[in-house]
């Protein structure tokens, strides 16, 4: 029976499934170069994955049609790769991957500058972004709740003036892109489902330089800030321990 609490051996293809998860995107970031197309990156993800020996999550979840998801500036997540989307310099580029091992899942995101920054402040926001993430991974621990995990991303970004992306959230994962709870980038202390050791979850904030509205694109996939405002995304799949937390999705 499929469990939201996961195995020993379900962990340990958990940990292989997110060691090359963290391989792919460590590549595409060495890779990434203005001229560069999305779907360019894309097919490199797809090459190395396929190399290492896993899976993508992603393609045909839910009909998605790529292995990885590009969002580019205005665009927070879920940006299907596109030969005729070229990189422009200064654009941030969030690159959001899924690996299955074994059936085993794992699911992370970063986001880069492509060449030079435009502004001081984009480099901020991507910092922020991805402080905001460590600061919500160093709140878990078993038996910790939701809202305490949103409740400190909530804090943090709140001190600077950034939109936080309410209609999309973290979640549990594992045998799914997608398991219960959801994981929200907001919440209140002592509040929400406990989560236990043993539980794996994607931890995602999507924080946008302007309001936290976003609309889907006409393409039904890819969301945009309802303002044009530029955005930045960072994920890991974490397991709860007893005492804190282990990153999957790093090397
Ligand atoms: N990391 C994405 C998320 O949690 C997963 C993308 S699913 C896909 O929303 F269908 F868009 F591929
Ligand atoms: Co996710």
């Amino acid at each position: 029976m499929q469990t939201a609490v996961k195995t020993s051996q379900e962990m340990k293809y958990m940990r292989e499934s997110g060691r090359m998860l963290a391989t792919v995107l460590n590549l595409l970031k060495q890779e990434l170069k203005v001229g560069m197309s999305t779907k360019d990156l894309s097919l490199i993800a797809a090459n190395e994955l396929k190399s290492l020996g896993g899976e993508a999550a992603f393609l045909g979840y839910q009909g998605y049609p790529d292995v990885i998801c590009i969002s580019v500036n205005n665009e927070v997540v879920h940006g299907i790769p596109n030969p005729s989307k070229i990189i422009q310099e200064g654009d941030i580029v969030g690159l959001d991957f899924g690996v299955r091992y074994r059936g085993m899942i794992t699911d992370s995101a970063i986001s880069v500058i492509a060449g030079k920054p435009k502004q001081r402040g984009h480099i901020s926001l991507l910092e922020d972004t991805k402080k905001a993430l460590d600061i919500g991974i160093a709140a878990i621990h078993d038996q910790v709740r939701t809202g305490d995990i949103g409740f400190a991303i909530e804090s943090f970004l709140n001190k600077k003036r950034y939109g936080i992306v309410r209609d999309l959230v973290g979640h549990g994962v594992g045998h799914h892109v997608h398991e219960d709870p959801n994981i929200p980038n907001y919440g209140r202390p002592n509040t929400g489902p406990w989560l236990d050791k043993g539980m794996t979850i994607a931890i995602e904030p999507m924080v946008t330089l302007g309001t936290d509205n976003v609309t889907v694109a006409p393409d039904g996939w890819t969301i945009l800030t309802t303002d044009g405002s530029w955005s930045a995304h960072f994920e890991h799949t974490v397991l709860i321990t007893e005492e804190g937390s282990e990153i999957l999705t790093q090397i």
